[in-house]
């Protein structure tokens, strides 16, 4: 796989986290290489300007603008570790770039403000929205993003929050969005996070704007909060890619004396999951991660294992991510220890389940679901 980036501010090599073994997907996008090349050919940051980069999907942007140190914000882990892993691939010193959460925004104004159009959109409107506070008039923000990424939406939710836009052309199916900034802004209320009431509790979830289902109970996540392990002897239980919590929520419900970890790579989704649980249980501890899963667990340390594992990496469709998150668990979990998977019919979990564990129980399936569990 090439991992040598070719940009007018030189030559980086770029991987992507996690790794793995026969990697086919480059760690940037066309959308990256054109952004890059119109900021060098319009000279658009100045020396000392202060330049924000949002959503770099594993670091190419910030490498590539190390010389301006920028501050990049993200909700995912693994694009920030991979940042800092490109970075000290480059030999390029860490504090050349401030990292900083979805929820932990940096407050002096900025001159620059580059964003990738991230895939959730409520997402990008939680951005636009803290955004204004960090824009002066003479700001400039541009959006990019891959054509088909970037619907309708995208381009309404800009106009709403920050100010009129232009497209560029497009060039490799990717094109950039000019904003000339409103000379007010606009201070509309943040919609996130939201809040629904977990039907046939009375538990208040609230969901950050990028976690997964924010508005509603996934289906599928219903499918499975019917079919877990209650009561079981289990003392050690992950939500493993927790989103919200609810899964771990109704875990703990049932296991009164079980500690509860919660794992997610998403910041958005751990803080959700931190005040769902604190709120309903406000006397009880548990462990809230914010990790590659299971990836910095010890061997035989954990009895139950539950997880609606994700079927894309930002743009990504895929089940690597569950492969990863099974095998994991099969190292992660005591000998007797359970894995419970949902997953969509098609996704076929049950054939690297019964690789990697050796046998695969349906224990329930509907027309779009099944649910598998396996033992150590
Ligand atoms: C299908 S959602 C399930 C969310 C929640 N458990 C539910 O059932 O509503 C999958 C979750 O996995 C998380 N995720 C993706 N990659 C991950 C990784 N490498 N480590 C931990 N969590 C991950 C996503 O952020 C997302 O919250």
């Amino acid at each position: 796989m090439e991992t040598l980036l070719k940009v007018p501010q030189g030559q980086f090599i770029l991987q992507r986290l996690p790794q793995r073994k026969n990697e086919t997907l480059r760690a940037w996008d066309a959308a990256d290489e054109y952004l890059l090349a119109y900021l060098a050919e319009n000279k658009v940051i100045k020396d000392n300007a202060k330049v924000l980069v949002l959503n770099d999907s594993f670091g190419a942007l910030a490498v590539a603008l190390n010389y301006f140190k920028p501050v990049a914000v993200s909700d995912s882990w693994l694009s920030q570790r991979s940042t800092q892993l490109n970075f000290s691939a480059n030999k390029l010193p860490l504090k050349s770039v401030c990292l900083k959460n979805s929820l932990d925004w940096p407050t002096h104004s900025m001159d620059v403000v580059l964003i990738k159009v991230p895939k959730t959109l409520a997402l990008l409107e939680d951005q636009l929205f803290r955004l204004q506070a960090l824009l002066t008039p003479e700001s400039t923000v541009i959006a990019v993003g891959m054509v088909k990424a970037m619907s309708a939406s995208v381009w309404k939710l800009m106009e709403r929050y920050l100010g009129s836009t232009a497209p560029s052309l497009a060039k490799k199916k990717a094109r950039l969005i000019f904003t000339t900034l409103l000379s007010e802004q606009k201070q509309f209320v943040n919609p996130y996070p939201v809040y629904y009431q977990l039907e046939n509790t009375d538990y208040r979830i609230a969901n950050h704007a990028n976690v997964f289902s924010r508005d509603s109970l996934d289906i599928g996540t219903r499918f499975l909060l019917q079919h877990l392990p209650s009561h079981s002897d289990a003392k050690d239980i992950v939500d493993l890619g927790c989103g919200n919590g609810i899964v771990g929520l109704i875990l703990a419900r049932d296991h009164p004396l079980a500690s509860l970890i919660f794992i997610d790579e998403s910041y958005m989704a751990v803080a959700s999951a931190k005040e769902n649980f604190n709120r309903v249980f406000d006397n009880r501890d548990a462990e809230f991660c914010i990790a590659d899963g299971l990836a910095d667990f010890k061997d035989d340390s954990i009895d139950l294992v539950v997880c609606n594992p994700p079927f894309h990496q930002q743009n990504i469709v895929g089940n690597h991510i569950a492969l990863t998150m099974f095998k994991q668990s099969k190292r992660v979990l005591c000998k007797g220890g359970e894995l419970r998977v949902i997953g969509n019919r098609h996704l076929n979990y049950q054939i690297d389940l019964k690789r990697l564990f050796g046998q695969c129980e349906v224990i329930s399936s509907n027309k779009k679901f099944v649910i598998w569990t396996v033992k150590k």
